[in-house]
């Protein structure tokens, strides 16, 4: 009888646990029952009552999705009604599908835009409603996944008075998914993108993928790499393609494609790629007709181009804006744009900061009205830290998309927890000074300095077929972090980590505070076991997996690390000042100003712009070498006080995520261990100043540190 009563104990208890048991996969859209039990009440009778005419193929999404999150958190479905017969009834629609929202003329209308959502609370008919209404039913959407975060995270739905609008046209993730599945720097799993099986198979993640993105304003998908592949322009692929684009439509969300420049050779048969070429365009626009055929609603292409090897116009001494302009020319009559990618450093010796500039700002007013040039937030390569773009502050005649990186090629890869929305707000509120004060990178994104209406920001997509999507469980807060910037570039990072850790984990307050506080530091911590007081580029070659601050074989010299710290006896940074390569220069002398001199430029950007001499007084006092110790073993002891959190944090977290993140952080410590002891181990071979006594001494030497080969490093 013991044994059988302990039998049923066991069982129960092991059910119990599993019914907590979190994979990840619901992302931030879990719907799990309100545990308090006074909102939950306060919600079922705020919310008796849902009015909700009109169909078609967004509304449909959105009732299903209604219905589900209804029934999670609150237990039961909603109640449809066709009249306002009780206090707490849910109107949505537009003025068009639902009259009685026609009656009411909310004046909110007219301050949002096509894809912008009113929601209000407002008595009609004598009942207190809350009213979700927008100009499309892709706002109605976008407005329906904002109430639906209100309720996830718990706030006060009484009196909701929100009137908000897209900041950005085009809000887009860019995949660098291959078609055999490999994804490039991809760290979690292989692609999600199903070619063999489509178009006839669609797979159920496509759809969670779609209405993860809507929920977060995301409206656009680059499905392939750009590092292209001309085969997905052939009728084969191009109906996958078109599978796709029918599953996300409703969602409001359009495919784009990476367009390989020298398909025409490639597929079309054709000798020449030469924009210029009335063959080339004529294939072009067949091309683009062919896909509009399939794909009425098709974003356009994003084109990597005289790149790291990738054909494009100077193949055929043309220029980019020739390139561009010839899709652009394919695409105006569909109303498709040209996304231009602005990375491009050639192999001519020189400093690789200020080979974009030189190439692109010639160009400013060359290019056709639906091209934008795609800038990658830093000059080099999504460094753990950069200075902006200078390209943000030098093209007033061009309009200019944003590119962040979510996956973490250079951000400790699939095993580091590191938020961005600090990394993405430093970006957009730096003063480019373009023209005065004021015209921050987020103004010239959002084409306000100079009157643009085609705007983009891009992330590049940190999505696999990993069950929980992103591989480690914090990284989804970069996927939601870039939808919601995107959306706002003014939410503050606080807010994002915030309701993101409401929906994902936890409403619970002490749980959010700390887990925030983890978010909060990620970022910096990393930078300081990694590529502190503004070193960059050292990492490993070809994978960027650990440190290599030695390397010195590769062909180009700026593919090499040496190249990027320029480490000798006298000092450590790279002079980009006058005396130097002059790459300040690129800035409106108000930016210059500010990092030209070693002694006043923020310490932070200090060996970006300064060749320092390792005796060089800091602000804090201590000499370079000290302060450069002092940041690598904060950096390190930053991760042992966040892996501290979080082993604090077990009995608010499922035991299958918080034992996730628990292994990840342990290695996070490690590694930045290992960049800390490695980085500061060669460096000291020239500085030849003792790492100060009070510090933990590294336990291996610099040659064990040397040794190691990670020859199947992922996403390389
Ligand atoms: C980096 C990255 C490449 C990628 C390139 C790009 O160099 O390592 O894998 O192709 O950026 O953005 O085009």
């Amino acid at each position: 009888m013991f044994i059988k009563k302990h039998l049923v104990l066991i069982f129960m208890l092991s059910f119990a646990h599993a019914a907590f048991a979190d994979d990840g996969y619901r992302l931030w859209l879990r719907y799990d029952k309100i545990q308090d039990k006074n909102t939950a009440a306060l919600y079922t009778k705020q919310l008796q009552q849902l009015l909700f005419p009109g169909s078609s193929a967004t509304i449909e999404k959105v009732k299903a999705e209604l219905t589900e999150a209804f029934t999670g958190l609150l237990g039961k479905p909603p109640v449809g009604t066709k009249q306002v017969t009780a206090n707490g009834t849910l109107i949505i629609g537009t003025p068009a599908t639902a009259k009685i929202i026609a009656t009411l003329q909310p004046t909110e209308l007219n301050q949002i835009n096509d894809e912008g959502f009113v929601i209000l609370t407002a008595i009609l008919q004598g009942k207190t409603c809350t009213v979700i209404s927008a100009k499309t039913d892709i706002g109605i959407l976008y407005g329906t996944f904002h109430f639906l975060r209100l309720l996830q995270t718990q706030q006060n739905i009484s009196t909701l008075h929100i009137v908000s609008s897209p900041k950005i046209k085009f809000r887009l993730l860019n995949h660098w998914d291959n078609l055999n599945r490999t994804v490039e720097r991809g760290y979690a799993g292989i692609s999600i993108w199903d070619w063999h099986k489509l178009p006839d198979y669609i797979d159920k993640r496509y759809i969670d993928y779609a209405r993860a993105n809507a929920s977060i304003g995301i409206n656009g998908t680059v499905l392939t790499n750009v590092n292209a592949n001309a085969t997905i322009l052939s009728p084969q692929y191009l109906v996958k393609v078109a599978a796709l684009a029918n599953v996300f439509r409703p969602y409001g969300i359009k495919v784009f494609l990476t367009a390989r420049f020298s398909a025409p050779i490639e597929i079309g048969g054709l000798k020449t790629a030469d924009p210029l070429d009335a063959a080339v365009q004529a294939w072009w626009k067949q091309k683009v007709k062919e896909i509009y055929t399939l794909i009425p609603d098709f974003g356009g292409f994003l084109i990597k181009a005289n790149s790291e090897g990738q054909p494009g116009p100077q193949d055929y001494h043309r220029t980019h804006a020739d390139g561009a302009n010839m899709f652009a020319d394919a695409l105006a009559t569909y109303n498709g744009i040209v996304l231009w990618r602005a990375f491009v450093y050639s192999s001519q010796s020189g400093d690789r900061f200020k080979q974009a500039y030189e190439e692109f700002t010639p160009l400013d007013g060359q290019f056709k009205s639906n091209v934008i040039l795609q800038v990658k937030n830093g000059p080099i390569d999504f460094q753990p830290r950069e200075p902006f773009s200078p390209l943000f502050g030098a093209m007033p005649k061009t309009p200019l998309a944003m590119e962040f990186q979510l996956t973490q090629e250079y951000l400790g890869q699939g095993t580091h927890l590191v938020f961005e929305a600090p990394l993405f707000k430093e970006v957009f509120n730096a003063d480019t000074y373009q023209k005065g004060k004021g015209s921050t990178v987020a103004k010239i994104i959002d084409g306000s300095t100079n009157n643009f209406s085609l705007t983009a920001i891009a992330g590049v997509s940190n999505i696999g077929n990993d069950i929980n999507w992103c591989s480690h469980p914090f990284a989804q807060a970069n996927w939601y972090a870039l939808g919601r910037l995107a959306w706002d570039y003014d939410l503050s990072s606080k807010q994002i980590a915030e309701e993101w850790l409401q929906q994902t984990f936890s409403n619970n307050a002490f749980f959010v505070s700390a887990a925030y506080n983890i978010m909060l530091h990620s970022h910096e911590a990393l930078v300081n076991y990694m590529t502190p007081l503004g070193l960059a580029h050292i990492m490993y070659n070809g994978h960027h997996y650990g440190p290599m601050p030695w390397g010195n074989t590769l062909g180009r010299p700026d593919w090499n690390p040496v190249y990027y710290h320029k480490a000798d006896s006298a000092g450590i940074g790279f002079n980009r000042t006058a005396t130097g390569s002059n790459a300040l220069a690129e800035y409106k002398t108000e930016v210059s100003d500010l990092w030209s001199d070693s002694n006043t430029c923020a310490d932070k950007y200090l060996l970006w712009f300064h060749h320092v001499s390792w005796n060089h007084t800091m602000r804090s006092g201590k000499t370079l070498w000290n302060e450069l110790c002092y940041k690598y073993y904060t950096g390190v002891d930053s991760v042992i006080a966040i892996q501290q959190q979080w082993n604090t944090l077990e009995k608010f977290v499922d035991a299958e995520r918080f034992n996730q993140v628990q292994q990840l952080l342990n290695i996070q410590v490690k590694e930045a261990v290992w960049w800390r002891n490695a980085s500061l181990l060669y460096f000291q071979t020239f500085s030849k100043m003792p790492i100060p006594s009070k510090y933990e001494q590294p336990d291996k030497t610099l040659e064990y540190y040397k040794s190691l080969r990670f020859p199947f490093a992922p996403g390389n």
